[in-house]
């Protein structure tokens, strides 16, 4: 049931009606927050997504509006004409815009009538996600969302004006198209028209950039779609939106300084914070040295130190057999945490073994500088003394050890200060520490394959000093790509491309292509550099991480209208879903695996 608003036409919105309209009539419209009876007297809080506004509905207002009133609830959806008037001195509420008047309802229309909502519409809830999820219609009525999505828009605009003025055009590329080499398995199409056949989604507008490139469009970007079936985190999703941009003509600087200028803008114009340029620049290798990180938050201290000469010679057969396998021993300083009592650490521990560590050494240094440690039975004082010295040991620090590969040293103490900055609360979300990571590594050696596999994409440039390593060295190439890292989170990545089909050729060869294979997967692309192509480069943010972290929420989830969960699924509409028989009939299409018999996500 509902009234009709014809005869009614909204003049304003309600977070806009205050005290300059003052003896005006307004018109609003909008979803009752709530109502308030008072028994001569009802307070109706409407809301619309600009705010909430006070209506009254008293002794004076007809007799039938009254009765109206009485029945309205939470969520109804009403339409109020009144008189905009000054509240009295008691009931002015400073915190709102709207708080020093009030509209005395001269009509009053219910336009639909609401269930009780699952949850209230209130900045904060305590609601699981599962259930803001599955209600998600609700749950953007609730004004942090609609902050956050109106964030999203206003970040879109900032940046399509930013590039539109660098001479960028925007252009879409297919959602239909041919597996990219992105690295993450695709999300495939069945084709009606071509049975057995497939479409992949993209996971990145790479390649048709590159196209343009050869095209000559310059400049090119898009907010594009991309789309990768992989494990969901925080900070990834099935769907999600890149800022992608590619150039002609241009080197990695030029690129750079472009999207430094792009974030200074966005920051200046969406929030009114000023970033300074050009930002600060750490080469992969340092990053790892210093933060066991390729994306390390700056935000806060705790740098990885290597001690593997220190502890070299030594008979503890942890440290011993890490370095005799040409691993590493590493150690970071947990300043203050020396109280941690031994559950604390243990957890600690724990939490290193999800990163593959065997385990994590600890030393506490006592208030009386005396040390408690697991492994002091296996040095010498002295030994032990060098180590704390190392290290900047002071009393009441807590010194935690890692022996293992470098790659797993890396990750675990890299995640544990991450854990420990959380634990200890050192991190505000709006002290921004943008850094550009450079200099990454060409290739990466997949112990499951037993090969080379592309650490950004095969199309990527190695650095012109590196190329001769291409025959003699290939593990040592670096390749000039570059990420852009905030606070610990990879905003963003490119690189500058091959254009040279030389080099390109090395670099399959070195992937395990024979040139036919290569050739099979990336026809188009080849055909088309054999027709002119300009030396190129580029870049795509994750948009979603961006206006994340813009926001301060904690997952991207907040910053999406409609996100997928965990599993890839989506609460609200229950998509993936079986289809019909007739549906897979025409594609071709014979489901072979049963859903029970589907591996947990
Ligand atoms: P890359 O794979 O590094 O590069 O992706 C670019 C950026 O996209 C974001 N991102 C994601 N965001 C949310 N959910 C995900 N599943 C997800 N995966 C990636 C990250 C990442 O930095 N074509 C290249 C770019 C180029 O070379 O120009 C590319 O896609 O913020």
């Amino acid at each position: 049931m509902g009234e009709s608003m014809v005869g009614l036409k909204r003049t304003h919105r309600c977070g806009e009606v205050d005290e300059s309209l003052t003896g005006q009539k307004v018109t609003v419209m909008g979803w009752v927050q709530r109502r308030r009876d008072l028994g001569q007297l009802i307070f109706i809080a409407l809301r619309d997504r600009t705010g909430i506004v006070q209506a009254v509905v008293d002794q004076n207002t007809a007799q039938e509006i009254f009765q109206k009133a009485e029945t309205i609830r939470s969520e109804y959806v009403v339409a109020i004409r009144g008189q905009v008037a000054a509240r009295t001195k008691e009931n002015i509420n400073p915190a709102m815009k709207t708080g020093k008047i009030e509209i005395l309802v001269e009509e009053l229309r219910i336009l639909s009538e609401s269930e009780t909502p699952p949850f209230p519409v209130e900045e904060d809830i305590q609601t699981k996600d599962d259930i803001r999820l599955k209600y998600r219609y609700i749950d953007l009525r609730r004004p942090n969302m609609f902050r956050n999505l109106y964030l999203r828009h206003r970040v879109a605009q900032i940046v399509r004006q930013f590039l539109n003025q660098e001479g960028f055009l925007e252009i879409e590329t297919p959602m239909l198209g041919k597996s990219t080499p992105e690295g993450a398995r695709d999300y495939l199409v069945p084709s009606r028209v071509h049975p057995g056949e497939f479409y992949a989604l993209p996971q990145s507008p790479q390649l048709f950039k590159q196209l343009l490139m050869v095209s000559g469009m310059d400049r090119y970007y898009q907010l594009a779609k991309c789309f990768r079936d992989e494990d969901l985190r925080a900070d990834r999703q099935p769907e999600f939106t890149q800022i992608d941009m590619e150039l002609s003509f241009v080197d990695q600087e030029d690129i750079l300084d472009i999207n430094e200028r792009l974030i200074q803008t966005v920051f200046r114009e969406a929030l009114g914070v000023e970033i300074a340029v050009p930002f600060q620049r750490m080469t992969y290798a340092e990053g790892m040295e210093r933060f066991g990180s390729d994306k390390p938050d700056l935000r806060f201290g705790m740098e990885l130190k290597n001690i593997s000469d220190v502890v070299r010679g030594t008979e503890f057969v942890v440290f011993r057999s890490a370095l005799e396998q040409g691993g590493s021993v590493r150690a970071i300083n947990a300043e203050g945490c020396g109280h941690f009592p031994r559950k604390q650490i243990d957890q600690l521990v724990e939490f290193v073994k999800t990163y593959q560590a065997k385990g994590l050494a600890w030393i506490v240094i006592n208030e009386d500088g005396s040390i408690k440690s697991q492994i002091a039975k296996f040095f010498t004082e002295e030994k032990m003394a060098e180590i704390v010295s190392v290290m900047n040991g002071k009393p009441g620090d807590l010194i935690l050890i890692c022996a293992g590969k470098d790659k797993v040293v890396f990750d675990s103490l890299g995640a544990l200060r991450c854990e420990l900055a959380l634990r200890l609360n050192l991190t505000r979300p709006d002290d921004y520490r943008f850094l550009w990571i450079t200099e990454f590594p060409m290739l990466e050696w997949d112990e499951e394959e037993n090969r080379y596999v592309a650490v950004h994409h095969p199309f990527t440039m190695p650095m012109e000093e590196d190329i001769p390593l291409l025959d003699t060295d290939p593990g040592k190439v670096r390749a000039i790509a570059y990420d852009m890292v905030l606070n610990g989170v990879e905003l963003g990545g490119g690189s500058i491309r091959i254009h040279r089909s030389d080099i390109q050729n090395k670099m399959f060869e070195l992937l395990g292509f024979t040139p036919e294979q290569a050739y099979e997967q990336f026809k188009f692309l080849l055909d088309a550099f054999q027709y002119g192509v300009p030396p190129h480069g580029g870049l795509a943010f994750g948009f979603d991480r961006l206006v994340m972290l813009m926001t301060g929420a904690s997952s991207i989830r907040d910053v999406i209208a409609f996100p997928k969960v965990k599993d890839a699924s989506c609460p609200l509409t229950e998509a993936p879903s079986a289809v019909e028989e007739k549906q897979l009939e025409e594609l071709g299409i014979t489901v072979t695996a049963a859903k029970e018999e589907m591996p947990e996500a």
